[in-house]
């Protein structure tokens, strides 16, 4: 089985992070700022409908800041938000594939880069090519190789990616953890965690916040701790078919999965990810391994002080990125107001703009960094420096057939924790999707 024959590229644009393959340049040249030229206003477009999915308060504050980007150069265009909730894009890409099939774009959509992009939107025909504007705006020589390689297929630009999320990282309450004499650091081990959540429990604490309800928290638990248990290089190789879902390190990752119900707030199967976020806020859980657009919300509830972060224990030297970015349609309604959009936001100010409430690093390695927070110095730092590996919950690693079978088994998962079916499942699973 390998993904790659299903999208028809050259293997090194979807894997991100195998030492034979890591291909994002290093965000060493930050700091040094460069502003795009301003761009014509909106030539009688009188609107421009955005779809998204960013409606909780970090994510909704950020896509503000894009808005604000293009307003300024085209005040008389109303923006319209289009943006439909549920942790990454559940509902929202069900929304958009209606309206795509019925020939109803918006004037441009959110989408995560690599075989998301690929098999969703660009091999279907819904987005048009936006190399000639890659060009026009010098973008080539200020967004990370890596990242183009994950918008460019046969050779033509489709996605203009706005910021990078870190997906492997782990939050956690700073009194929980200095109440219970926990003491952890970016290198501890699955092992330590488990160590960590005994110790807990015998506090009576949950340990891991969950929240089950969104199907990609389980499945990205599940991946950050099969990088643990693989190794950047070799959870590389699985989405290339050169491991085997068989493999008995697949085995351990699952019985891991298990292992952290152990100690799982109650209510995981009603919490979205942002709830499962609250319970540490208020210290009722000590941990909850998220991507760090939960950086963001704890910024919109003034909460980043009372958290810290780490390393999903073992993914030390690992960085599981999750690039968000927007497309320029087949048939924009808005076709002049689309191009404005993108223009606006592949700047280098909208994107040092938005990454700080959406808990992001900008997509453009020119971005001026001296306004980072602690939290992006730490990302931007381990995005230079370890190896980039593409995320299966946030659909940059397989194909959505095969993202769907894993969200369907892990649910199943959650209630048996019968680890030989759910690792037979993924073996099926990539049998059909190969
Ligand atoms: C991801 C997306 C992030 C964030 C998250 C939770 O797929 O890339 O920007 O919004 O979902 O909704």
């Amino acid at each position: 089985m390998s993904f790659l024959k299903s999208i028809r590229i050259n293997r090194r644009k979807i894997v991100l992070g195998s030492a034979a393959t890591v291909a994002v340049a290093p965000f060493a040249n930050y700091g040094i700022g460069a502003a795009q030229d301003a761009t014509p206003a909106g030539d009688g477009e009188e609107q421009l409908e955005i779809f998204s999915w960013w409606t909780t308060p970090g994510e909704a504050a950020g896509l503000q800041e894009l808005f604000d980007a293009f307003s300024a150069g085209n005040p008389e265009v109303e923006v319209i938000n289009a943006a439909v909730a549920g942790g990454a894009g559940s509902n929202a890409q069900v929304a958009l594939q209606t309206r795509l099939s019925a020939n109803q774009p918006p004037d441009s959509w959110q989408s995560h880069p690599g075989a998301e992009l690929f098999a969703r939107y660009v091999e279907p025909g819904y987005t048009e090519p936006v190399t000639a504007l890659w060009e026009e705006q010098g973008w080539h020589d200020v967004f990370p190789q890596g990242v183009v390689d994950q918008i460019t297929f046969d050779g033509e630009q489709h996605l203009v990616p706005v910021g990078v999320h870190r997906g492997n990282v782990i939050f956690y309450n700073k009194q929980v953890l200095a109440d219970n004499g926990i003491e952890i650091s970016d290198d501890w081990t699955l092992d330590d965690y488990f160590a960590a959540a005994g110790t807990l429990s015998e506090a009576g604490v949950a340990s891991l916040a969950l929240g089950g309800r969104d199907t990609f928290a389980i499945v990205q638990l599940f991946e950050n701790t099969l990088l643990a248990t693989l190794g950047a290089e070799d959870f590389g190789r699985i989405w290339l078919g050169e491991i085997g879902w068989d493999d008995e390190r697949v085995t351990q990752a699952i019985e891991y999965l298990a292992r952290y119900f152990d100690s799982v707030n109650s209510d995981q199967a009603a919490l979205t990810w942002d709830g499962a976020a609250d319970l540490v806020y208020a210290g009722t859980a000590a941990f909850t391994s998220m991507g760090d657009w939960l950086y963001g919300d704890a910024v919109a509830k003034e909460q980043q002080d009372n958290i810290g972060w780490v390393n999903h224990p073992g993914t030390g030297g690992s960085f599981a990125a999750v690039i968000d970015g927007f497309t320029m349609p087949v048939g924009a309604p808005h076709p002049v107001n689309a191009r404005n959009w993108l223009i606006a936001a592949g700047s280098a100010e909208a994107q040092a703009a938005f990454a700080p409430f959406k808990g992001a690093i900008p997509a453009r390695s020119d971005a001026d960094a001296s306004g980072f927070n602690e939290y992006m110095q730490w990302s931007a730092g381990s995005f230079g420096a370890d190896t980039v590996v593409p995320s299966l919950a946030h659909g940059g690693a397989a194909p959505p057939q095969f993202q769907t079978s894993v969200n369907d088994a892990i649910i199943t998962f959650v209630v048996d924790l019968d680890v030989a079916i759910f690792q037979e499942a993924l073996v099926l699973a990539a049998e059909d999707a190969g």
